[in-house]
């Protein structure tokens, strides 16, 4: 079985309507509340890419992009519980109010990992921003705030707006659900 050359029937869970207008709200808090302050947004590698390029586009404060890339799944839909560097940041984030940007949490390994590594780094601050959250699927030894969430959604997996199904769909400007 191929991916790439199936056809699958997807249902609309978010339109790219109501993604862009809840974007919209997320770059105007995250604007007011670092005020007077500069950001530096790191984007997990693949799946936050159109996540952060729109969000960005709404923060009205100087902004600076890094990216990481970093893998707690093979190919399959569920979490191996490791948590692996393929790609580390570019610069150094010591003393920077960074906000880590990603597509989704679901068991929140990468998330814990990641602040983990940021703090120990020495950022100045470590927020984090997530366009979709699955906290039914929080793994029960991590214990993680998230600061910014676009949308809580429920146990289902979701492609589009970044996210994948075995490297594709990535490009769907909405998020649907995968029906058989
Ligand atoms: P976590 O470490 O278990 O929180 O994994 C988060 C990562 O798993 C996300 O950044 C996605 O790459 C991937 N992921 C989790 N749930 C989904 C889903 O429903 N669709 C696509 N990717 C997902
Ligand atoms: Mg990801």
């Amino acid at each position: 079985m191929d991916v790439m050359k199936m056809d699958y029937h997807i249902e609309t869970m978010i339109t790219e309507e109501e993604v862009n207008a809840r974007i919209r709200e997320l770059g105007e808090q995250i604007s007011e509340e670092y005020a007077g302050r500069s950001i530096r947004l790191v984007g997990i590698l693949r799946g936050a890419v159109f996540f952060m390029c729109e969000l960005a586009k709404r923060i009205t404060l100087p902004v600076t992009f890094d990216f990481m890339s970093v893998s707690s799944y093979g190919s399959s839909t569920t979490s191996s519980g490791i948590v692996r560097i393929i790609k580390d940041l570019e610069e150094p984030i010591e003393g920077q109010d960074v906000i880590i940007v990603e597509d989704i949490i679901d068991s929140g390994r990468t998330l814990s990992f990641l602040q983990e590594l940021f703090n120990t780094r020495g950022a100045r601050s470590v927020r984090t921003c997530t366009l979709l959250d699955k906290p039914s699927r929080r793994a029960a030894d991590i214990d993680i705030h998230v600061d910014y969430s676009g949308f809580v959604v429920p146990d289902a997996f979701v492609v589009g707006w970044g996210m994948d199904y075995d490297q594709r769909f990535r490009n769907l400007p909405y998020i649907g659900i995968i029906k058989e």
